[in-house]
């Protein structure tokens, strides 16, 4: 898997491949297709445990499959059900995470994820912003649903370059970038390439001095940064506790031990949902017809875990993170793509020839994702809680076997 996408080539194509399967006349008994799903589940190029590459490839608490039996089997629940049902669940679990991210009284809604969740903020800076040819301003490692929403809703995506090393932007840049047509800007905490914090306080300062929305992508941070804090972590401001932040967003399909595709969007301000038109079943989001067990499933999940056991789980994750950075960093030739950071990390080496490491990884059957960035074949790990200490010892000499193999 290739996860350098802020590095392909913007005309990139990708067209799906058709499958000509017909509708069974006759329906095939369940066991049968069961069988069958179990087998094509079985026949993925690595297991669930020996899983680093995909973003969100992790377990969920134990307790959203329960309740995803409830709202199924017993009480078939759908997302725009009643205030004090279902929706309360949602209000009180955007609650829990307004509390999380720096402004308890931050009004919100539950989204798929990412990609919505930074659509909701596109939406929101070009109709409060009112510009013609708006423009929206983004360090180029922001992840790619900026530009879809930008190609949807008809803005002008500017993006700011970063260090070929750090993988940082310079604020100075990002501010020369702002135009009379500017309606916002956003940046990463921390970007999902190799897990680097970008200058969110530097946004939000620049942001607060402009007058301009600021929106920050915490994808992958918000579920895990807060607690980092708490076990001793130095973790900068990088939520709504700055007042240049207009809206954040962050995935409980990452680090939230929550089923996908759950996401949150918070913003600072209720009257900023006002340039937002809505009807009935579709507020705020981009689908209509929503399951009620995800806003169910995070309230529960949030509730059962509660603080200590997310505490508990950035501890476990980070852990693990340690022992797969220790082992390969300490193969001759290998080294960091970027400061290790959070749970996501990328490698890579001016000696080894890491493609082949990949294949061999891959033929062993463990996932993790390849690419090149600004010429630097890397290896990228996203590490998951629901990993386990042996996972990540294994992985480790599978890795030291894999560049023997590949130096042989
Ligand atoms: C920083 C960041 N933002 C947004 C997304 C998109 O999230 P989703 O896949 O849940 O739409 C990702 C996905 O990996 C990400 O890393």
């Amino acid at each position: 898997m290739v996860a350098a996408e802020f590095d392909l080539p913007a005309s990139h194509i990708d067209v799906p491949p058709v499958a000509i399967a017909a509708l069974p006349t006759r329906g095939i008994a369940e066991a049968e297709v069961l069988a069958e799903v179990k087998d094509r589940f079985g026949r993925n190029d690595y297991g669930h445990d020996r899983n680093f590459a995909i973003s969100y490839s992790g377990m969920p608490a134990a307790i959203t499959r329960k309740v995803e039996e409830l709202a199924v089997g017993e009480f078939f629940v759908e997302w725009a059900d009643s205030e004090t049902g279902t929706l309360s669940m949602e209000r009180e679990a955007v609650g829990m995470m307004a509390g999380l991210l720096g402004k308890p009284d931050a009004p919100g809604f539950i989204t798929t994820g990412g990609t919505e969740s930074n659509l909701a903020a596109l939406r929101l800076a070009r109709n409060n912003g009112k510009r013609d040819a708006p423009e929206f301003i983004v360090p180029v490692t922001i992840h790619f649903s900026f530009r879809l929403g930008a190609e949807l809703m008809g803005i002008h995506l500017v993006e700011v370059d970063v260090d070929d090393h750090t993988l940082q932007p310079d604020i100075a840049d990002v501010e020369r970038a702002i135009t009379p047509r500017t309606v916002g800007l956003a940046c990463s905490a921390p970007a999902g390439s190799f897990g680097t914090m970008e200058p969110v306080e530097a946004f939000a300062d620049l942001a607060w001095r402009k007058g301009l929305y600021f929106h920050v992508d915490a994808a992958f941070g918000g579920f895990i940064l807060p607690f980092m804090r708490e076990l001793g972590y130095d973790v900068p401001p990088f939520d709504l506790s700055l007042p240049g932040v207009s809206s954040i967003s962050t995935d409980g399909h990452k680090l939230g031990l929550l089923p996908i595709s759950t996401g949150f969007f918070l913003a600072r301000d209720a009257e900023l949902f006002e340039a937002i038109p809505t009807e009935r079943t579709l507020i705020h989001t981009t689908s209509s017809t929503k399951p009620g067990s995800r806003a169910a499933a995070a309230w529960a999940a949030l509730r059962n875990l509660g603080w200590e056991g997310y505490l508990q789980s950035t501890r476990h994750v980070l852990a693990l993170r340690d022992t797969i950075v220790d082992g390969v960093t300490a193969i001759p030739g290998m080294s960091l793509a970027a400061p290790k950071f959070i749970s996501v990390v990328g490698f890579v080496s001016s000696s080894i020839d890491l493609e082949r490491v990949h294949e061999n990884l891959l033929k062993a059957g463990w996932g993790h994702s390849y690419g090149v960035l600004r010429g630097r074949p890397f290896i990228r790990l996203s590490i998951h809680p629901s990993r386990t200490a042996e996972g990540a010892r294994g992985f480790v000499e599978a890795f030291e076997a894999a560049v023997a193999r590949a130096q042989s």
